[in-house]
């Protein structure tokens, strides 16, 4: 996919620098030439001959060094890359960068640049949220300097919060987008995401558990590759992601509004949201009191089934559903998949740790048409995104 472009793929110095290594590794597979270029500060994280192993060239890390200035030196990697790509960035090399300090090789070939450059930032959560630090990011963004957000979790200086380096396959996903290999270039991907909320009077409701972050990790991952993304929300704690048209609702009845009216634009509809199979038959304008009742019984209605629906109008477009389980996992989701006209299904059991909702990861299986079941081990919602979207742009129809 990358055969013929240069990649420059800068290593400054974080904890996160090894995973470079596996970006790396990605950017050769899909047949970029890659030139590697450390600050000092990387090599103590790293040593250069893994990169140099893995790109089948020498790595960059001195301005001075006059026999790798006369091999390549700093102006010609500048000049030749299609895309410089800073994976970790730290909040020293934005800083430097925003600021115009060029006193290594990595800054210095940024500068010296005329292509897209694009940071991948890692760093302590409080660093990341710091007004210095969003002004420099802000400044080279209004510049046209590329970014991408960095992943939430546990961080390694032992604080919990946004600041970690994005899946490597997330990173890939992003510099393909600016290389303009991007497969979804053209195609309108609807994805749903989030609980729905029924409620019983103007105080109470019933849901569930979802976060909205599967359903928000495909948006992104559709987005990065190029596509126009619809996402259709329930109530959720997420910031909307930038560059993908969100529409928030809050009920079952809502989103199928929602759903039915913008899925004549899309080609790829992927319904992860976990929609509310009842609601309360009765609202209560008031909230209801419990006067001396024990007991109260609330009787439901069923809601309409969306992606039954869709499947129902399907047309020549890609429709993919979850399965959420707590039992007969591959049961359960082969009866969706055939009764709802589907052509893939994502079975999460719920129950299995590091699995369904709320977490950051999930554990999923792949069930097609064809009876195949693809077995993914745990992994970031964002790599199971990226995953997903591999196999449904296979299932397109070429040309
Ligand atoms: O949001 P997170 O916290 O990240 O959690 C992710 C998730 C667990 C919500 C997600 O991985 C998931 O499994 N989503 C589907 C949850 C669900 O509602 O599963 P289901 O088996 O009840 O529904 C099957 C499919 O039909 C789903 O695609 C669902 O969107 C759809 N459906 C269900 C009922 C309904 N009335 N309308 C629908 O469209």
């Amino acid at each position: 996919m990358l055969q013929g472009k240069c990649v420059v793929l800068g290593v400054s110095g974080g904890i996160a620098a090894y995973k470079a290594a596996e970006l790396l590794r990605l950017l050769v597979k899909a047949g970029a030439e890659v030139h590697v270029v450390m600050t000092r500060n990387a090599q103590e994280f790293i040593a250069p001959l893994t990169f140099q192993t893995l790109s089948g060239n020498p790595v960059h890390t001195d301005l001075f060094n006059l026999i790798q200035e006369q091999e390549i030196g700093h102006i010609s990697l500048a000049d030749r890359a299609d895309l410089v790509l800073v994976a970790p960035a730290t909040a020293n090399l934005v800083g430097k960068v925003a600021n115009g300090i060029a006193d290594d090789l990595l800054t210095t070939t940024i500068m010296a640049t005329r292509t897209k450059v694009l940071f991948a930032p890692a760093m302590n959560s409080n660093m990341w949220s710091n007004p210095v630090y969003r002004q420099n990011q802000t400044k080279l963004e209004g510049l046209g300097y590329h970014f991408i957000e960095p992943a939430y979790g546990d961080l390694a200086c032992g604080w919990q919060g946004p600041g970690k380096l994005p899946d490597p396959q997330v990173i890939f996903t992003a510099a393909q987008t600016l290389l303009g290999t991007n497969e979804l270039s053209g195609k309108t991907v609807l994805v749903t995401a989030g609980p729905t909320r029924e409620e019983l009077d103007p105080v109470r409701f019933l849901s569930n558990y979802s976060s909205g972050k599967m359903g928000y990790a495909i948006a992104r991952a559709a987005r990065n590759r190029g596509a126009r993304v619809i996402l259709i929300s329930g109530p959720v704690n997420l910031p909307e992601p930038a560059g993908v048209e969100t529409i928030q609702v809050v009920s079952a009845q809502d989103m199928f509004q929602a759903v039915m009216a913008q899925a004549g634009q899309a080609d790829l509809i992927i319904k992860a949201a976990a929609v509310a199979d009842f609601r309360p038959k009765l609202r209560g304008a008031q909230k209801t009191k419990k006067g001396t009742a024990e007991a109260l019984t609330v009787e439901l209605q069923r809601n309409p089934d969306i992606l039954a629906e869709l499947g129902r109008q399907k047309g020549k477009r890609i429709l993919v559903g979850f399965a959420a389980e707590t039992q007969d996992l591959l049961k359960h989701a082969r009866e969706k998949l055939v009764n709802k006209n589907l052509d893939m299904i994502v079975a999460n059991d719920v129950t299995q740790e590091g699995a369904g909702f709320d977490g950051d990861t999930n554990i999923v299986r792949l069930l097609t048409g064809d009876g195949k079941i693809e077995e993914l081990p745990q992994m970031s919602k964002d790599g199971v995104a990226e995953i997903l979207l591999d196999r449904m742009i296979a299932l397109l129809p070429s040309g």
